[in-house]
């Protein structure tokens, strides 16, 4: 059975242009004018993009004492529904715990997924095992390894750890993530707010401010550096961590930043709201900042020195947030968007003029997975690529509500916005998954999306590191070896 998307505009990373787009058997298999198909998709007056990719997300994770409220199940859901066609969720190993025992978990989470998904793997501590596993996590097609600067006592790594993994990425061919916050401070300022009797949820704002972001940026990129491998930037929400990344992209280095559509769109005075309900909710790490953060993040997807958009989602409900009353510490950290990155992006994005369509694209698709080493699977419109293609109407509109979203949390950080820009239909590998707004998706269709490591950015920093990495000077009559 084929389907032909006919009457569209095809929007790239790079073009934009009138054609129909066939599909069998899960792929593109023709991209033309005047195509044929058993099943005719109407695309009249729509963009035809991939479909989005999320590259951070918290499924059923246990944190902070919980489990992130969304599964595979409402989470990939919810995807679907908001014009995201892939996630790259995290397998968090518990410190002690092995990385090949962490991914059995996560594997046995997705079964009812309704998108295909991949995972990164968290490194959560360091030792022996975790260098070993590395490089069985790799062959099975995970080549991200993710860093917690943050979360001291229980995720965060030390700089030795970290350098000592992101060592061990560059031999491996993967590329590090960071969570970038600097933990030791954080943890003082908690202590002293609270003592000092900051107790609510603006004090989880408080303890953590644009400089132990940027501090902790900066390191990161600099110990990259140094180990000679790549770097993913998770979560960018301040200007102080953009300009480490635009400094070190200034100087050749290969760090991409990542802001979440939280940052790009709310503020910290969402923690000043009297409510606490409402202002827990919204508790995330990095916080929601100062306004003139987000005029920052948007001159950086403008400009390109910030590569994608994430969501982060991590969602907890209002009864799980309440485990924070009277200590703002204990609040678990995580806040929902998967529905709504792509609705919200194209509202304040490119219905502003603040990005073009064709960086809309590549900044929610194909930088992402061109980054993470899933393109053209992924992130393309091109004959052979898997047919996971948003049909994407731009004069439709909706207010974005609690009360009609597929994540099963009874609260929406967006609650009230009006968004114009939303999916008429959304295929995931030729299945039509949402169809004039309705969710027509399969559970457990999701597939586990292999990468690979290598990357062509990877390879290149290689080469460039072997010429240029410091070598023994030859001098007459003395041996290299010192004997
Ligand atoms: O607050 C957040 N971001 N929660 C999810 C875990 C993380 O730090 O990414
Ligand atoms: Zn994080
Ligand atoms: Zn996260
Ligand atoms: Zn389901």
């Amino acid at each position: 059975m084929s389907t032909v998307i006919k009457n569209g505009t095809i929007v790239t990373a790079d073009l934009t242009y009138k054609s129909d787009v066939l599909v069998e058997d899960g792929q593109i298999i023709a991209i033309g004018h005047g195509l044929k198909g058993d099943t005719v998709l109407d695309a009249t007056g729509c963009y035809v993009m991939p479909g989005g990719i999320d590259p951070h997300t918290h499924l059923e994770m246990p944190f902070m004492g919980t489990y992130s409220a969304d599964d595979f199940d409402s989470g990939t859901r919810a995807a679907l529904a908001g014009g995201t066609t892939m996630v790259v969720d995290f397998a968090l190993p518990s410190p002690g715990q092995g990385l090949l025992d962490a991914l059995k978990i996560w594997d046995n989470k997705t079964a009812r997924a309704h998108c295909d998904y991949s995972f990164h793997m968290a490194v959560t501590w360091w030792g022996e095992q975790v260098f070993d596993e590395m490089k069985a996590v790799t062959e099975r097609g995970i080549n991200t390894f993710k860093h917690f600067m943050a979360y001291k006592g229980a995720l965060m790594v030390n700089d030795d750890e970290m350098f000592a993994s992101f060592r061990r990425c560059a031999e491996l061919g993967a590329i590090p993530l960071v969570h970038a916050e600097n933990g030791d401070l954080v943890a003082e300022m908690s202590a002293k707010l609270l003592a000092e009797g900051n107790t609510g949820p603006e004090a989880h704002a408080y303890s953590r401010p644009s400089q132990v972001e940027g501090e902790a940026t900066n390191r990161a990129i600099m110990i990259a550096d140094m180990a000679g491998v790549p770097l993913y930037v998770v979560h960018t929400s301040c200007e102080e961590a953009h300009e480490a990344i635009r400094r070190a992209k200034m100087n050749g280095k290969r760090v991409w930043g990542e802001p979440l559509i939280q940052h790009l769109t709310l503020d910290e005075s969402e923690y000043f709201n009297p409510d606490w309900d409402h202002a827990a909710r919204r508790v995330m790490s990095p916080p929601f900042r100062d306004k003139r953060h987000q005029d920052s993040l948007w001159a950086g997807l403008a400009s390109g020195t910030l590569s994608c958009v994430a969501t982060d989602h991590c969602a907890f409900t209002t009864e799980q947030k309440r485990f924070g009353v009277g200590n703002f510490t204990k609040i678990p950290n995580g806040t929902g968007g998967l529905e709504d990155r792509m609705p919200m992006l194209w509202t304040y994005g490119v219905n502003t003029g603040r990005i073009t369509m064709n960086e809309f694209v590549a900044v929610t698709s194909t930088n992402i997975a061109k980054i993470m080493n899933c393109y053209p699977k992924k992130g393309a419109v091109l004959v052979g690529a898997d047919a996971d293609l948003v049909v994407w109407d731009p004069e439709k509109e909706k207010t974005i509500s609690a009360k009609a979203q597929q994540s099963a949390i009874d609260y929406n950080v967006f609650e009230g916005k009006t968004v114009k820009g939303l999916p008429r239909y959304v295929m995931s590998r030729g299945h039509v998954a949402v169809t004039d707004g309705a969710l027509t998706s399969v559970e457990g269709h999701g597939k586990f999306v292999a990468r690979a490591p290598g990357t062509p950015v990877g390879k290149a920093l290689s080469t460039w590191k072997a010429l240029t990495n410091p070598r023994p000077v030859a001098r007459a009559g003395i041996p290299a070896s010192g004997v």
